[in-house]
């Protein structure tokens, strides 16, 4: 024992950070965790992983992180996370009409996967239809004019709402705490000492109740900036849209076993929910920010219920997606419309650090997921268990610190990740696509 494990630990958000960083804790002793949410139930409905599904790709530009979701991938494959994995292969395309970054990042993921050994014995090349249907004859009737990329078998995709529950669960078990709902509900983190030296000592919840600890870990995704708001415009509340085709029996049953579909240009879909037939589709785009005028930094909206819609410029992606695979399809009614919102960095980056000026390893900050953190799920934790036994108290891994403030040229309203080259698309104004309020003239 490092004395570490009598420590009381607090961690703000029961989403895919908090949870994995929760269960990690708990499996290495630590014994006094309370994980506090402000959504009443696993998962959370402000959570960007509360959703059927999440692509599970292990091949990135940067192989730091294909790395780091091989080992994922070998966590997903143990007891816990299995039920929960499915690995029906990720067809990663273009359509005939993507314009040349698309054709561009799609090569550079396609070149990425091949430099693997492990992953390129996975990777089948597809130019055409034909390619296309000895994977997923179920696209038979899709003219899917254009297509092509490649299949990679090492892929596929994860529950992530069920999974959060499986770990939930565990981690009940192991002894931790939940807090959730209003009274998981966080307003603030508490401080002694001054402005310039303080120490963590706890959270305020909604509900009035102060709740003391010895390490208080923020993992609350989009919403970590009004909880850290030291953050500035290192983290941008980002979001992209998502909404559901419901299928009957028959026609869910025969997408069965589809790998997960994705035209860079358009978007993608996944193998539709056994009992519930809902397939869902994503479009491909810059994604939604939430830009407060006076201070220049994004946060997700006040409300869930805000959120809950797909702008009209996407809904016409995900039907041209479904007219180029499934047109059957491509007029349905989209339902479970939705922004899902999450924490972007300008280097997608993740945050995994102490928070600078505060004093005694007080204050951790789990968060810039940049979209791409749910795959990480089965793992996350081990980062946060790194960082609290480092001896010198840093994170070793330098490109998981606090960020140095950001450059003035680059500071502007919209410009955050619109670099990252695998997003395509430009970056809009959260108030320039929501509907106008119900009931108002
Ligand atoms: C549309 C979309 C598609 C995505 N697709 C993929 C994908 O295909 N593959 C992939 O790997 N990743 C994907 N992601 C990203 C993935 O969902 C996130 O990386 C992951 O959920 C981040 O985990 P988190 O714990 O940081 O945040 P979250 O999962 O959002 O959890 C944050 C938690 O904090 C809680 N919280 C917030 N504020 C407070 C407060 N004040 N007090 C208490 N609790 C609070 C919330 O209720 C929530 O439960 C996608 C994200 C979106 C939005
Ligand atoms: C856990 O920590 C809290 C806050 O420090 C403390 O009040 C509580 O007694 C501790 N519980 C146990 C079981 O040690
Ligand atoms: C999706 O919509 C259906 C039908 O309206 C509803 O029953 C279901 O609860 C919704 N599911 C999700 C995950 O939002
Ligand atoms: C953005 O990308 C372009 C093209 O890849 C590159 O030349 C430029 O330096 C990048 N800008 C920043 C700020 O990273």
């Amino acid at each position: 024992m490092s004395g570490l494990e009598s420590k009381s630990i607090l961690v703000v958000g029961a989403g895919a950070f908090g949870l994995s960083t929760a269960l990690h804790l708990a499996q290495a002793g630590y014994s006094n965790i309370t994980v506090l949410d402000k959504g009443s139930q696993v998962p959370s409905p402000y959570s960007a992983a509360n959703d059927i599904n999440k692509i599970l790709r292990a091949e990135y530009e940067d192989p730091f992180y294909t790395d780091l979701t091989k080992k994922a991938f070998d966590a997903w494959k143990t007891p816990l996370f299995a039920p929960h994995f499915r690995q029906t292969g990720f067809l990663h395309c273009v359509s005939g009409e993507a314009p040349e970054r698309a054709v561009a990042t799609l090569n550079r993921f396609r070149a990425a996967a091949e430099q693997d050994a492990e992953l390129r014995k996975q990777i089948v090349p597809i130019n055409g239809k034909d390619d296309i249907l000895a994977t997923a004859w179920q696209y038979r009737e899709g003219p899917l004019t254009g297509w092509h990329g490649y299949l990679n078998r090492y892929d596929g995709y994860a529950h992530s709402g069920n999974a959060l529950i499986a770990v939930f669960q565990a981690c009940v078990a192991l002894g931790v705490r939940f807090l959730l709902g209003e009274k998981g509900d966080v307003t603030e983190i508490t401080y002694s000492g001054t402005a310039t030296n303080k120490r963590a000592t706890g959270v305020k919840t909604r509900a009035g109740h102060r709740h003391t600890g010895d390490l208080v870990i923020v993992a609350a995704g989009a919403a970590a900036g009004r909880l850290v708001p030291e953050l500035g415009q290192q983290v941008v509340a980002k979001s992209w849209s998502a909404a559901h085709v419901k299928l009957t029996d028959a026609e869910a049953a025969a997408l069965r076993g589809i790998p997960v579909t994705y035209a860079r240009d358009l978007g993608f879909f996944f193998e539709p929910e056994p009992g519930t037939n809902l397939l869902k589709v994503c479009p491909m785009g810059g994604g939604y920010i939430n830009t407060d005028p006076r201070t220049g930094v994004s946060h997700a909206p006040a409300t869930a219920d805000e959120s809950r819609f797909m702008p009209a410029e996407d809904e016409k992606r995900c039907r041209k997606l479904l007219a180029h695979t499934l047109p059957s399809l491509a007029e349905r009614p989209l339902i479970n419309k939705t922004l899902c919102w999450f924490a972007d960095t300008s280097d997608s980056d993740f945050i995994v650090d102490y928070v600078p000026g505060t004093t005694g390893r007080s204050l951790v900050l789990l968060s810039g997921d940049s979209g791409h953190g749910f795959k990480m799920f089965p793992i996350v934790g081990e980062w946060v268990k790194s960082l609290l036994q480092a001896k010198d108290g840093k994170q070793s891994v330098e490109r998981w610190r606090w960020k140095q403030p950001v450059p003035k040229e680059d500071s502007g309203k919209g410009n955050w990740g619109d670099n990252v080259s695998w997003r395509l698309g430009n970056t809009e104004e959260f108030e320039s696509v929501r509907p106008p309020p119900k009931g108002k003239l």
